[in-house]
């Protein structure tokens, strides 16, 4: 990744998702300073652990951004979207379908709405979309009506754990033996209580004016739909399906540029999460 985002001796790159801080260890390593942020307190406190002073890091969604570096321009802007292994690992967080925690999924406990809450009150039409669409999950309707039932239900305690999740769409959905049941589930209720595309959205928008000349923008996305936003982004900004004259030329003279994907280099075959990941890139001309 450092590799990518061409990091040099005291250039300014921006991590906008820390996690627990390895790629930004990489890019100070290799001589870049840092100014990240991740939304998730806990992330946060250990990347700056593992950091130390010099690292400017804030408590902040990534849209945040270009607010906080304000007049700065970047070098480098990295975004490793999802969640980290060590949310997932931990069940008091309530990502994981294995184990039993509580029916959070917030990256940022300090703010918006548990899973729970939300749960607690959709209506089966807009649970099955939100499964549909950031899940896809072809028994959407079939699990959105087994959780409005049983809300229905007399004596039935509220849904606030993981297990009690797992187990209800494991009742509606066969195992097929290759991924638990409620791995597409989990995974399209956490997209919306995080508002990941929404987020995406607003940064794939402000992000490219925040790079100095040369300064490139990467993104590691690990969802069909997080790719095909950055795809579509990053093709209109180099100026791909822009008008052409008659000789077939570009009309006007894109600011951006695509950078090639080369295989990452020592890259980790055994993790499945790396496995997974779509890497894009783009640099800025002007
Ligand atoms: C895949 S992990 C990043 C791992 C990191 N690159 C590393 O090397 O350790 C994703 C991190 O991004 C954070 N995150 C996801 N969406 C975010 C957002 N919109 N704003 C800030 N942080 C976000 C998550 O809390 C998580 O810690």
């Amino acid at each position: 990744m450092v590799e990518l985002l061409s990091v040099r001796e005291g250039g300014l790159y921006v991590d906008g998702t820390l996690g627990f801080g390895g790629h930004a260890s990489a890019i100070v390593a290799a001589g870049g300073r840092i100014v990240g942020c991740d939304r998730d307190p806990d992330a946060l406190a250990a990347s700056r652990q593992r950091l130390g002073d010099a690292a400017e890091l804030h408590h902040a969604r990534f849209s945040a951004l270009p607010a906080l570096l304000g007049a700065r321009r970047a070098d480098g802007i990295l975004l490793d979207l999802g969640v980290s292994s060590p949310q997932l690992d931990r069940p008091e967080r309530g990502f994981s379908f294995r184990g039993v925690g509580p029916l959070d999924m917030r990256m940022d406990p300090t703010s918006g709405q548990p899973a729970w809450e939300w749960l607690d009150r959709v209506d089966a039409t807009a649970l099955a979309d939100v499964l549909w669409r950031y899940g896809d999950e072809r028994r959407s309707r079939r699990i959105a009506r087994a959780l409005v039932e049983r809300r229905a239900e007399e004596d039935v305690e509220p849904l606030r754990t993981t297990r009690q999740l797992a187990e209800l769409v494991a009742s509606v959905v066969p195992a097929d033996g290759r991924i638990h049941p409620a791995t597409r589930t989990f995974q399209a209720i956490r997209i919306f209580i995080n508002d990941e595309l929404g987020e995406l959205e607003r940064a794939l928008a402000g992000f490219p004016a925040c790079l100095a000349p040369g300064g490139r923008l990467v993104v590691i996305s690990f969802h069909s739909l997080e790719d095909k936003a950055v795809k579509a982004r990053f093709r209109e900004l180099a100026g791909e399906g822009a008008a052409r004259d008659l000789y077939g030329n570009p009309m006007t003279t894109p600011d951006y540029r695509l950078v090639e994907r080369r295989p990452r280099k020592g890259q980790d075959d055994d993790n499945p999460r790396a496995r997974s990941a779509r890497v894009r890139a783009i640099e800025r001309i002007a």
